[in-house]
């Protein structure tokens, strides 16, 4: 499966199976989305295929939902699996801390609420997403259409209170039409340089009127391997993770 990959596929792929060995039989996972965990939804149908491993899996988008059925995976809803027992996402940047920015793919909202019912959370990377401080990665924020402008200028406000290094928001575009998510939203992207202290940062977004999400995800990965294009791991382990 790997011998014919670009060295950044390689480095996706082998991170990807290397946290479908954590997975179980009988499991209730939250898939994430993009294109390092969509090397993990076909990892993990290789072993559904192989093993007979029976799991049951919650996308965290539509991109995501229509891989997995078509390579075999059962889909279920988040509201039928309740508690699921570990997710598996990639991340656009991650920290020593393993807090992560997310969203890059538009997907945060739905991967951030299925993170949120996860026992476990393993995230999947290259080296590059590695990074001393948060920010360099432009920080998504959902927000509803109705009083955008209105929302983006409270959040224009509140940066000049935070310990960010810049504050240029941009609305993220397709061509010339807004991007809108999964669930009909629009994304504001935050050019912050670097955030100083992400857990406030994450909890003052959330109390402006409009914002739906945003892509600090503070506290909620127990796990994150980075593949390398030589084919090694490192994991990079925030407690123990007896539960895996
Ligand atoms: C989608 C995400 C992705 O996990 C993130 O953008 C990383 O994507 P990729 O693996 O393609 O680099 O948060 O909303």
């Amino acid at each position: 499966m790997s011998s014919d990959l670009s060295s950044s596929d390689q480095a996706k792929f082998v991170a990807a199976k290397r946290a479908c060995e954590f997975v179980k039989d009988g499991m209730k996972l939250g898939l994430g989305t993009g294109s390092t965990a969509s090397w993990m939804v076909r990892c993990l149908a290789e072993r559904v295929d192989k093993e007979g491993l029976r799991v049951k899996g919650v996308p965290t988008s539509i991109q995501t939902s229509n891989l997995a059925e078509e390579l075999g995976i059962e889909i279920i809803t988040l509201g039928a699996a309740g508690q699921l027992d570990l997710t598996i996402d990639g991340t656009d940047e991650f920290d020593q801390d393993l807090n992560l920015i997310k969203g890059g793919g538009g997907a945060l909202l739905r991967e951030k609420i299925v993170a949120s019912a996860s026992d476990k959370m393993i995230v999947i990377a290259d080296d590059d997403k590695n990074v001393e401080r948060l920010g360099r990665f432009p920080l998504p924020v959902e927000v509803l259409g109705f009083g955008l402008k209105s929302s983006q200028s409270l959040i224009q406000t509140l940066l000049e209170s935070q310990d960010v290094g810049s504050n240029i928001i941009k609305t993220r575009m397709v061509g010339e039409v807004p991007f809108v998510t999964d669930e009909g939203n629009y994304i504001l992207d935050l050019y912050l340089d670097q955030i100083g202290d992400a857990d406030m940062l994450n909890l003052a977004l959330n109390q402006v009127p409009g914002v739906v999400e945003n892509g600090l995800f503070v506290g909620h990965c127990d796990m994150v391997i980075v593949g390398s294009s030589d084919g090694t791991v490192k994991e990079k382990i925030k407690g123990p993770i007896s539960k895996l």
